[in-house]
C-alpha cells in the first residue's frame, strides 16, 4: 500500500513529462522569443513542425539538442539578434528563412548539411558563415543583400535554383554542383566577384551579371539560356560547351551584352544555339569566332567594333542574320549563305557602319535600323525581339526566329 502510494505519483510525473516533451517537439509552429524558449527543445531529437524565432528575440539564440526540423526555420525583423545557431541541427526539411536581421553577425550551425530552401535577405552585419560541416544539399538558394564576403560553408552537390545578388562584399563564389536543374542568377554583387563552377556539367538557365571572372571548365550543356551582361572579365571561356537551348523548340539564347572589358569569347565546341546568338555593346571585343557553331534556331545578331566574325561551320540559321561593325568587315561569304533554301533563312544584314545597332537596341518597336542589304522578305521585317536586359529575373535577349 505504502509502496503503491509512492509509485502512482511518480508514474504520473513521468507520463506528464513525456506528454509535455512530445508536444514541445511536435507542434505546427513553435515560437522562440528567448534563449529560455530555445532551451525547451533540448530534449527533442526531431522537431516535427516549424520554428519561428520571433522579432522579439535578441542577443544570442542557440537551439541545441534537435538534429532535425521537419518544417521551416524562420527569423525575420529581430533587430536585436546578434547570434543565431545550433550545435546539433543537421537538416531543415523546409525553408531556412532569415530576413532583415540588422545586427546578426554570427550564424553558426556546426552540423548543418541539408536544407530544402535557403532564403536569406537583408543581413547587413553578417560577414561569414560558420557552417563547418558544409551545407551540400539544397533545392533552392537565395542569398541577397548581405554583408557576406564568402559563402564558404555552402558547397552544393545538387541545386535547382541559385540566386546570389546584391552582396556587395562577396569576393568569391564556388560550388561543386554538377547540375543546376532550374536556374542560376548572379548579379550586382559588387565589382570583384569571382565565380567558379569547377564541376558543372549542365545548367537549365544561367545568367551572370556584374561578375569579374567565370570558370566553367566542364559545362557542356545549357538547356535554356546563357547570358553574360555587364560583367568585368576580359575572357569568357567555355571549353566544353556544345549546346545552348533547344533547336527543336527554338528556345534558349546565348547573349553577351555590355561586358565592357570582354576581349575574348572562347567556345570552341559550341555547335548549336536554340534561340538567338547575340553579341552587343562589348566595347573591347575586336574579334568573334565560333569555330564549331553549326545550327542557330533564332537569329545571329552581332554589333560592335570587331573584324569579320569567323563562323566557318554554319549550316543552318533559322532566324535572321544581323552583323554590324564599326570596323571594316568582309560580308562576301555570309552574303553567299543568305537566301531561301540556303544557310541563312531569315533577314540578312551585314555591314560596316558608323554606328552599329543591334536588333535588341530597338526593343519596343522591334524594327531594324535602315538596312543596307536585306533579303527579299525585307519590307515587312519583324524580328520579334524580346529584349530582356533590364530585368534581373528575365533571361537572355531572346530574338525569336523570323517568319
Ligand atoms: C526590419 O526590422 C526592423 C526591426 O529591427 C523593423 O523596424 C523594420 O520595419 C524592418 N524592416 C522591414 C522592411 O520590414
Ligand atoms: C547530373 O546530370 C547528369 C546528366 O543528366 C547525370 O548523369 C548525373 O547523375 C547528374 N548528377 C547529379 C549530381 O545529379
Ligand atoms: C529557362 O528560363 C525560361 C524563362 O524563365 C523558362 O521558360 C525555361 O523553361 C527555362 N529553361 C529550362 C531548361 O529550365
Ligand atoms: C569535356 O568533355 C569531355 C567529353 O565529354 C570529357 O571527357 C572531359 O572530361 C570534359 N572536360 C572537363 C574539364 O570536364
Ligand atoms: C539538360 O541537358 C542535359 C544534357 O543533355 C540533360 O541530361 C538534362 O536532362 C537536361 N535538363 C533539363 C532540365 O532539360
Ligand atoms: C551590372 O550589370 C548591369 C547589366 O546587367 C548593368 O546595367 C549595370 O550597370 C552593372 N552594374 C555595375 C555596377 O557595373
Ligand atoms: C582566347 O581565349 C582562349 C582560351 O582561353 C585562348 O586559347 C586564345 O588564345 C585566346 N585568344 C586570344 C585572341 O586572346
Ligand atoms: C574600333 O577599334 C579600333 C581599334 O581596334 C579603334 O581604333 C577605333 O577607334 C574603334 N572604333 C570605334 C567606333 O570605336
Ligand atoms: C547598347 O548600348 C546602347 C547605348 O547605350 C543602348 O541603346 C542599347 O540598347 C544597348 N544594346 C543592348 C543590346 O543592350
Amino acid at each position: 500500500m505504502f509502496a503503491q502510494k509512492l509509485i502512482i505519483p511518480a508514474l504520473a510525473v513521468v507520463s506528464c513529462v513525456a506528454a509535455q516533451t512530445a508536444s514541445v517537439c511536435s507542434q505546427a509552429t513553435a515560437t522562440i522569443n528567448s534563449q529560455a524558449d530555445a532551451t525547451a527543445f533540448a530534449s527533442c531529437s526531431t522537431i516535427s513542425g516549424s520554428i519561428v524565432v520571433s522579432s522579439a528575440a535578441s542577443g544570442v539564440i542557440s537551439i541545441d539538442g534537435p538534429q532535425q526540423i521537419t518544417g521551416d526555420f524562420t527569423c525575420e525583423n529581430a533587430g536585436g539578434l546578434t547570434s543565431l545557431g545550433s550545435t546539433t541541427l543537421g537538416s531543415i526539411g523546409g525553408s531556412f528563412t532569415l530576413n532583415n536581421l540588422t545586427l546578426l553577425s554570427t550564424l553558426s550551425m556546426t552540423d548543418l548539411t541539408s536544407v530544402k530552401t535557403i532564403a536569406w535577405t537583408a543581413l547587413p552585419a553578417l560577414s561569414s558563415l560558420t557552417f563547418p560541416s558544409t551545407v551540400s544539399s539544397a533545392t533552392s538558394v537565395t542569398i541577397s543583400n548581405t554583408f557576406l564576403s564568402t559563402l564558404d560553408g555552402i558547397n552544393l552537390d545538387t541545386v535547382a535554383t541559385l540566386q546570389i545578388d546584391n552582396n556587395n562584399r562577396l569576393k568569391t563564389f564556388s560550388t561543386q554542383v554538377a547540375n543546376i536543374t532550374s536556374a542560376v542568377n548572379i548579379n550586382s554583387n559588387g565589382n570583384s566577384l569571382e565565380v567558379s563552377f569547377p564541376n558543372l556539367i549542365w545548367a537549365a538557365n544561367m545568367t551572370l551579371r556584374n561578375v569579374s571572372s567565370i570558370n566553367i571548365p566542364s559545362l557542356a550543356t545549357v538547356n535554356g539560356s546563357l547570358g553574360f551582361y555587364g560583367n568585368y572579365m576580359t575572357n569568357i571561356a567555355a571549353p566544353n560547351l556544345t549546346s545552348v537551348g533547344s533547336t527543336a523548340t527554338g528556345q534558349g539564347s546565348l547573349a553577351f551584352v555590355a561586358n565592357a572589358k570582354l576581349a575574348n569569347i572562347s567556345m570552341p565546341m559550341l555547335a548549336t544555339v536554340g534561340g538567338a546568338d547575340q553579341i552587343a555593346n562589348n566595347t573591347d571585343l575586336t574579334g568573334i569566332s565560333f569555330p564549331a557553331l553549326s545550327i542557330v534556331g533564332g537569329a545571329i545578331d552581332f554589333s560592335g567594333n570587331f573584324s569579320t566574325p569567323s563562323l566557318p561551320a554554319l549550316t543552318n540559321v533559322k532566324g535572321g542574320f544581323n552583323i554590324q561593325s564599326t570596323a571594316t568587315i568582309d560580308c562576301t561569304s555570309f552574303q553567299a549563305e543568305a537566301g531561301s533554301g540556303k544557310v541563312i533563312q531569315g533577314t540578312y544584314i551585314c555591314k560596316t557602319t558608323a554606328d552599329a545597332t543591334t536588333l535588341g537596341s530597338s526593343t519596343t518597336t522591334g524594327s531594324s535600323s535602315g538596312a543596307s542589304s536585306t533579303s527579299s522578305k525585307g519590307a515587312a521585317v519583324s524580328y520579334g525581339v524580346n529584349e530582356a536586359v533590364a530585368g534581373i529575373s528575365v533571361l537572355g535577349g531572346l530574338l525569336s526566329m523570323l517568319l
